[in-house]
């Protein structure tokens, strides 16, 4: 497996504090979330593989294996079990707890804010992308295209995260760390433009 700098173990570390930061204010129970942040990612896929979309129920799977061998009883094996499920957009599965929808939105953050600028621009480097287009940076006058631009990333993708949260203490720091990426753009403006 390739090392995945958006998925290496200080991934995981950052999560599980979001987590448990969310769990305290949405009375979330840390018993379920805690593990399930620790393990969401044990079985992680490239975007391209055909499996991808099993990934977090495999994950879900392997954690429960391993809970069970230390104790955890079958109720809260299946709360654990259903929040890593949930995690991921590609499984398609609505969370339908509030442990589940922690430990998603927990995920999510990761993605914006400081640690998302930084974490978008290493994957852009890794890809040997450009930083961003010269002639429409911003993209104001053409559709962003993040497969060959790493700015363009925010618009396809990062500003618009914000909308998806699950939780009110998620849904709150999503719109803190979105304003913090749009200062960062503007600053980026009026250094290139
Ligand atoms: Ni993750």
């Amino acid at each position: 497996m390739t090392q995945d700098s958006a998925h290496d173990l200080a991934h995981i570390k950052r999560v599980v504090v979001s987590a448990k930061q969310l769990a305290q204010a949405e009375g979330a129970d840390l018993f379920i979330v805690v593990p399930a942040a620790w393990l969401h990612d044990l079985v992680n896929l490239p975007k391209n593989h055909p499996d991808r979309h099993l990934a977090s129920a495999m994950a879900a799977n392997e954690a429960a294996h391993f809970l069970q061998g230390l104790g955890y009883l079958d109720k809260a094996l299946d709360a654990v079990k259903h929040s890593i499920t949930a995690h991921s957009y590609s499984a398609s599965v609505a969370p339908e707890t509030i442990e589940a929808k922690v430990v998603q939105d927990a995920d999510r953050l990761d993605a914006i804010g400081a640690i998302g600028i930084a974490r978008c621009m290493m994957v852009g480097g890794q890809l040997g992308r450009k930083l961003y287009q010269t002639l429409d940076p911003f993209c104001e006058g053409r559709e962003p295209d993040d497969a060959m631009y790493t700015v363009d990333h925010f618009y396809n993708k990062l500003l618009g995260l914000g909308d998806s949260f699950q939780t009110q203490a998620g849904r709150d720091e999503a719109n803190h760390r979105t304003r913090f990426m749009k200062t960062f753009l503007d600053q980026l403006r009026s250094e290139i433009l």
